[in-house]
This record gives structure tokens, C-alpha cells and sequence, in this order.
């Protein structure tokens, strides 16, 4: 019974060290949350949401293999903003996503950016 507690209480220490959490870093904050469907209308062939951290701000990235035809910009912190591309490295195709809204393209979008002036 008391080794029951001292194993219990143990376990309680290692969890409670664990949890401490790390200080907020670019590398760690989500300054932007998209979701990408794979129709037009940002409804049907939901392929998830992409969330973006500190270490893709900036910077051209790929909606790799995803058949990527509509894009929701669901969440945006330190008024970062999202471009999306039918080219395949932001290069050709520009169109801007607005805070909350659903942009859905004649064409797949294959790459994106998202832009934030305080990083
Ligand atoms: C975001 O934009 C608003 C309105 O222009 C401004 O007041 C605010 O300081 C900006 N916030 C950041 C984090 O840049």
C-alpha cells in the first residue's frame, strides 16, 4: 500500500516536470491556422487544417501532394497574412485570403505564403 503511494506520488512528480512548458518561441507559436479542401467552396474533400509556425513565416512553402482547390483562413495572430499560388513556389498565380473568409480557385493552388511584418 505505502509503495503503491510512493510509486503513485513518484509518477506525479516526473508528469508535473514534464508538463512545464517551454518558452514561447517563434519555432513553437502558431501565427496562422488554414484549412485546405480539395473542391471549391471550402466545404467538401476537407483535407485538414495547416497550421503555421514562426519557422515557416516568411517564406515561400508547398501544399506538397494535396489536390489543394480551396483554402479557409480560419485564425491569424500578429496580423499576418496568407498568399496562395497555382505556381509551385509562390512563383506564378498570386491570390490574397482574407481573416475569415474562404478563397477558392479556378485552378489547385500549390504553394503558399504567409506574411508577417513583426518577425
Ligand atoms: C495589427 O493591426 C492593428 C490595426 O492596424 C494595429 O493596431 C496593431 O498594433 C497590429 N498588431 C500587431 C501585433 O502588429
Amino acid at each position: 500500500m505505502h509503495f503503491t503511494t510512493l510509486v503513485a506520488s513518484v509518477t506525479a512528480l516526473a508528469m508535473s516536470v514534464s508538463a512545464v512548458p517551454s518558452p514561447a518561441t517563434p519555432a513553437n507559436t502558431r501565427y496562422v491556422q488554414l484549412r485546405l479542401y480539395g473542391e471549391p467552396g471550402c466545404s467538401a474533400q476537407n483535407l485538414g487544417e495547416l497550421g503555421v509556425y514562426g519557422d515557416y513565416v516568411n517564406s515561400c512553402q508547398s501544399f506538397g501532394d494535396n489536390e489543394v482547390e480551396s483554402v479557409s483562413f480560419e485564425y491569424a495572430i500578429n496580423n499576418c497574412t496568407v498568399s496562395v499560388y497555382t505556381g509551385d513556389s509562390c512563383d506564378a498565380g498570386a491570390q490574397a485570403v482574407a481573416l475569415n473568409t474562404c478563397l477558392s480557385g479556378d485552378e489547385e493552388f500549390h504553394s503558399y505564403e504567409v506574411f508577417c511584418s513583426s518577425l
